[in-house]
């Protein structure tokens, strides 16, 4: 169904898995259904060190926000792909060592909409966008994104954990280069996916996930690389996200379900496919 322009929750798919609840779930999440979770337990024997890695990734996010406030002076985000909300979401990350920090949400699935809804009511410096990533100039041509973002100052662009979910047919590059290409000098891009060091089993990565009804393409590290090469990378630079700038002091994510605790610990096995990413900024 669709309100005002914008789907609500109930144009959300229920026969098919999707990123943002099956991920959502990895986090501790629980707004997810049956089919989510088949699809990530008919996962995971092949490929156990997903909720590791999920894990690790979100884990990054507040690591790179609070650099990006507290470090590189950001005060405004866009954050392509925003996932379902959880403890420490990007606003409050930021607005917690940047109180007048601005953010945007975009995300293509109605339930992301309606929950961030619900959790941004009283935040008139935080809204959601219900935007498809691979267009980009929608979600510069939103009105959201007029008012909140001032693209004379620099801004951060996140797209964490979303890279895996462009094929090369979406013109990755493009769609990752649009905002930031345009965006002041000192604005900061930040972005994860999947890697595979293996093709062979990368490519039987993305058979089986978008086999499933989720778009994806698993990458190499150097094809990451290749998006962002003229950036400059923030040290430690680009890589295994559980490897940049560990704290183990920061926040700890929710419990997982019992029927994932089993997979918990299996990156340190499995180290052949990982999160890879990190933050560059633009001279
Ligand atoms: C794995 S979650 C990552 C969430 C969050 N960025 C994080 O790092 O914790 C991927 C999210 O990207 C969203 N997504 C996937 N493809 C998208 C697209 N083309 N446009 C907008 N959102 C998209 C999904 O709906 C999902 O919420």
């Amino acid at each position: 169904m669709v309100r005002d322009g914008q789907p609500d929750a109930t144009s959300a798919p229920f026969d098919v898995p999707t990123s943002a609840r099956a991920y959502g779930w990895m986090l501790g999440g629980k707004d997810n259904y049956e089919v989510d979770r088949n699809f990530l337990l008919a996962t995971l024997p092949s490929f156990p060190e997903c909720v590791d890695i999920a894990r690790q990734n979100r884990s990054f996010l507040y690591r790179a926000v609070r650099y990006l406030t507290r470090e590189a002076g950001i005060r405004q985000f866009i954050d392509m792909g925003c996932g379902l909300p959880t403890d420490d979401n990007v606003h409050q990350v930021a607005q917690r060592f940047t109180p007048e920090a601005r953010v945007v949400y975009v995300d293509f699935d109605p339930i992301v909409l309606a929950h961030g809804q619900a959790l941004l009511a009283d935040n008139a410096s935080t809204t959601v966008i219900s935007g498809d990533m691979r267009d980009q100039r929608a979600i510069l041509d939103h009105p959201d994104v007029r008012r909140l973002i001032d693209f004379e100052e620099p801004v951060a662009v996140l797209f964490l954990s979303v890279v895996h979910h462009l094929t090369d047919a979406d013109a990755p590059r493009r769609v990752l280069r649009t905002v930031i290409d345009q965006a002041a000098p000192g604005s900061y891009l930040g972005l994860s996916q999947v890697v595979a060091d293996d093709p062979a089993r990368g490519a039987a990565m993305t058979a089986h996930i978008s086999g499933g009804g989720v778009p994806w393409q698993t990458r190499t590290p150097a094809e990451l690389d290749a998006f962002v090469d003229d950036l400059a990378p923030v040290e430690p630079g680009l890589g295994n996200l559980a490897d940049w700038r560990p704290d183990p002091d920061q926040p700890p994510l929710a419990p997982v379900d019992q029927d994932l605790v089993p997979y918990l610990g299996a990156s340190k096995t499995n180290r052949g496919i990982y999160e890879y990413g990190g933050l560059l900024r633009k001279p």
